[in-house]
């Protein structure tokens, strides 16, 4: 059942790129164009959306906040993204022009089922983001999208958070397309570059052996540092958090701007910092201001672990350690950057001789509040 892998967490990482051509599957029409027909909220009710609230925990709320910006970006719509666990308790200001959007791959966990039922009792329209058929987060709610990863086994998230960003992608997109934007010709050729993405994740999963080596190098730490800008900063979140549930350590994860407000003082020799490094094409402004975060930590003695674009060659002076990941949109950067972060963290928490599929302490889906 483990498909010849030593554990499910690896067969689900090697299972990526087929889980995200899966969601795209029957989305895209021949013209390039999104159908979601499937999602029964009329573009009537889309059109008249004038604010967005994602709610999620854990892996989902970091696929969230990657939405954020991405449904900002594309539609022009205000877009917030909260922790399914504080929404409800801060009386949060909903109406029905509000689209709540919570994703859950179990569909079940009960901090995500709660928040959507106070945001329905307020008259907002609810969107599931979710991998299990039928369960009861998309049964509450008005629509869902699936992201039909197939099924998660391995506690940790893998599969399901890179469908949880394809699924987000699609309806930032789909919102796009139904308002109409100033960034249409973006929107089109963004859909051209997601229905290739599954080949640039089954690029990355070919050079992952010396990620592999690294980790098991760095296995008597105690601390590791994640860093990362805009789309960068929720991945290096969810890095950090993979490393904590699977091999037991201190890890943090920084929005790398913040680094000179306090974390700085946390940089001493040896430390491993992993820093996920933006596209130097995009946004080109914080890639230049990565760099310089690189160095400074590395001028104080950290040890760089660098994620960054085939062809990024202003890194190299100061990586210790270069991860290449093939160039893609900045928006959709994560779904290349995280790979190596899962595989990192797998690898790390088997030379500690940790459990992999059932880390302690947790369990798959977590249906108390
Ligand atoms: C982390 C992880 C958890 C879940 C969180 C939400 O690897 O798996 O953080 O992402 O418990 O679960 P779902 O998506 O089922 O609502």
């Amino acid at each position: 059942e483990k498909g010849g892998y030593d554990y499910f967490m690896l067969k689900e990482i090697a299972e990526q790129p087929k889980a995200v051509a899966d969601t795209l599957l029957g989305r895209i029409d021949g013209s390039g164009s999104l159908s979601l027909d499937e999602v029964r909220i009329p573009v009537s009710v889309l059109r008249e959306v004038d604010k967005v609230v994602i709610v999620a925990c854990g892996t989902a709320y970091h696929a969230g906040m990657i939405a954020k910006l991405a449904i900002e970006h594309w539609t022009r719509i205000p877009c917030e993204t909260e922790l399914a666990s504080e929404f409800r308790y801060r009386d949060p200001i909903l109406d029905q022009r509000t689209l709540v959007v919570a994703i859950s791959q179990s569909g079940e966990t009960m901090d995500t089922l709660m928040a959507l039922r106070h945001a329905r009792e307020q008259g907002a329209k609810v969107l599931a983001i979710c991998n299990t058929n039928g369960s009861t987060i998309p049964r509450e709610s008005d629509a869902v999208l699936y992201t039909h990863a197939g099924p998660e086994v391995a506690v940790a998230s893998t599969k399901a958070f890179l469908t949880q960003l394809v699924a987000c992608y699609l309806v930032a997109l789909y919102l796009g397309q139904v308002r109409g934007t100033k960034w249409g010709d973006e929107i089109e050729a963004v859909i051209r570059e997601l229905s290739d993405i599954a080949g640039a994740v089954d690029t990355v999963l070919e050079t992952m052996e010396p990620v592999r080596a690294l980790a098991r190098s760095l296995a008597d730490k105690n601390t590791v540092l994640f860093l990362g800008r805009h789309v960068g900063y929720p991945v290096a979140l969810e890095g950090a958090l993979k490393l904590k549930e699977l091999a037991y350590m201190h890890a943090e994860g920084f929005a790398a701007g913040e680094l000179k407000h306090g974390p700085i003082a946390l940089i001493e020799k040896d430390l491993p910092v992993v820093v996920v490094v933006p596209s130097p094409r995009g946004r080109s402004v914080l890639h230049d201001k990565i760099v310089s975060n690189i160095q400074e930590i590395r001028a104080r003695g950290a040890r760089t672990i660098v994620i960054a674009e085939e062809g990024d060659d202003a890194v190299v002076p100061y990586a210790d350690h270069l991860i290449r990941i093939p160039a893609t949109p900045t928006l959709l950067q994560p779904l290349v950057a995280t790979v190596p972060l899962q595989v990192f963290a797998c690898e790390l928490a088997t030379a500690r001789g940790n459990e992999v599929d059932q880390p302690r302490n947790l369990a798959k889906s977590v249906t108390v509040e």
